[in-house]
């Protein structure tokens, strides 16, 4: 149904306009926040290479809970400040782990990941969600995904 253009050698912040804005496209005017988040976990996906793991936690009653995504099943519930999901929720503030070994707590889903960004969605101010994308590479992600993931989060504060 939907055709997107992915050119693989476009410079990073060209591969996230696109990202953006097609998931802009796919999300507008849709008010089902599960399906929002279906397809840009799809997205993601689809997009970005060198990942193992991208999609949604939710916040829920407090604690953060497993949303749609792509990749191996996952752990389902994870508290605020716990891990490099509930570390992005307590503080609102983007994770960007180069070695999730290196990093205290990480809650490990997929042995197979080695690095991960997690960059909260909020809305009014209130952590809402986070996405998170984890890599089997070390040190995959840098500040342009960072920037990147913050700009869809944005677009998708009222959408999920
Ligand atoms: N590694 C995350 C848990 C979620 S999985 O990566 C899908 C964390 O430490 O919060």
């Amino acid at each position: 149904m939907f055709e997107f253009a992915i050119n693989s050698v476009a410079p990073k912040y060209e591969l996230y306009h696109e990202l953006v804005r097609s998931a802009d496209a796919l999300t507008d005017g849709e008010t089902d926040a599960v399906a929002n988040m279906a397809n840009v976990a799809a997205l993601l996906w689809e997009y970005l290479p060198d990942v193992n793991w991208t999609g949604f936690y939710r916040m829920v009653d407090g604690e953060l809970v497993l949303g749609p995504f792509q990749g191996k099943a996952a752990c389902i519930r994870i508290a605020v400040g716990e891990g490099v999901c509930g570390t992005a929720a307590a503080s609102g503030e983007t994770q960007l782990v180069a070695d999730v070994h290196a990093f205290p707590g990480h809650i490990a889903c997929d042995a197979n990941s080695a690095s991960e960004l997690v960059v909260p969605v909020k809305r009014k101010g209130e952590v809402i969600a986070v996405i998170d994308l984890d890599s089997p590479s070390l040190m995959r992600f840098d500040a342009d995904d960072a920037a990147g993931i913050e700009a869809l989060a944005e677009v998708l504060a009222n959408r999920i």
